[in-house]
């Protein structure tokens, strides 16, 4: 904004929208989650009208992102485990993505099996330096790959349930991960084949509806094990507000790539199938 001039809400009716470079940037990050010391993206919460919106510009990359698990291990374990389970989305998302690429799709893969293979690791033993380093660049290869290829209903949705409810976004998606996946699986099985190979199933003996099971059926295990496989409802999110946030879930810029798409009563039964 201060190389750009406006107010931020003009540049989030489109992509890369800013005319000029940012003021130099460099972030050093402390969770191993978002990928925001990295990415073309931006989060914005609007209080007023309980929305949450992202902001995608390719001027928003930092000159210099500084990763050091020193600054990792002290994270509290919840934390750890929804900033974790943020990471997996965004490979699993860009992954299905329509604007997926070998090179995104590449990142993707190698994100999914350095987060799956680490995260109970440090969730269990914060000051794991080996697991807290891999789970680092998983969370950048992850966000490789979705700052190229995008996202989608996952985190379409999760941004509504923090605008609404102000939620823990990694949470979010947490608890919408496997459930959306269910829905883009019909469309993309093949992919969510490979999703199930990435997470280390031995998919061989197995049909493909086999295959895609085991992979939602782990990403739902490990989102247990965690501790973020948690019903909407006890979170206080309430039947009402459900079409209010499906409606603007379609209207999320990461709806755009999403492998399949959902009218508002297939988004609205997807926020059910998990109150
Ligand atoms: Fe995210």
């Amino acid at each position: 904004m201060a190389a750009n001039g406006g107010h931020i809400r003009d540049y989030s009716k489109g992509v890369h929208l800013s005319k000029k470079p940012q003021l130099p940037l460099v972030t050093v990050n402390t969770t191993a989650g978002t990928a925001s010391e990295m990415t073309v993206f931006a989060i914005i919460t609007n209080q007023q009208d309980q929305t949450k919106y992202p902001v995608v510009d390719k001027h928003f990359t930092p000159i210099i992102a500084v990763n050091d698990s020193e600054l990792m291990v002290a994270m509290p374990k919840f934390l750890t485990a929804t900033t974790g389970m943020d990471a997996l989305t965004h490979a699993v998302e860009a992954y299905v993505s329509t604007a997926a690429t070998p090179i995104t799709d590449a990142s993707a893969i190698k994100a999914i099996e350095l987060i799956v293979n680490n995260l109970e690791a440090v969730v269990t033993n914060g000051q794991d330096r080996e697991a807290r380093d891999a789970m680092q660049y998983g969370e950048y290869l992850a966000g490789m790959a979705f700052s190229n290829a995008s996202l989608g209903y996952v985190h379409s949705m999760a941004h509504q349930l923090g605008g609404v409810y102000d939620l823990s976004h990694g949470l979010c998606n947490a608890i919408l991960l496997a459930e959306v996946s269910r829905f883009n699986a019909k469309q993309v099985p093949e992919r969510f084949v490979d999703i199930a190979k990435a997470m280390g199933i031995d998919t061989a003996a197995m049909t493909q509806e086999q295959a895609v099971n085991a992979a939602l059926e782990a990403i739902d295990a490990l989102s247990e094990k965690v501790g973020t496989k948690q019903r909407l409802a006890d979170l206080g999110v309430t039947e009402d507000k459900l079409a209010f946030m499906a409606q603007n879930a379609l209207n999320d810029a990461c709806s755009l790539t999403n492998p399949r798409k959902a009218s508002l009563e297939e988004i609205v039964n997807i926020f059910k199938a998990r109150m």
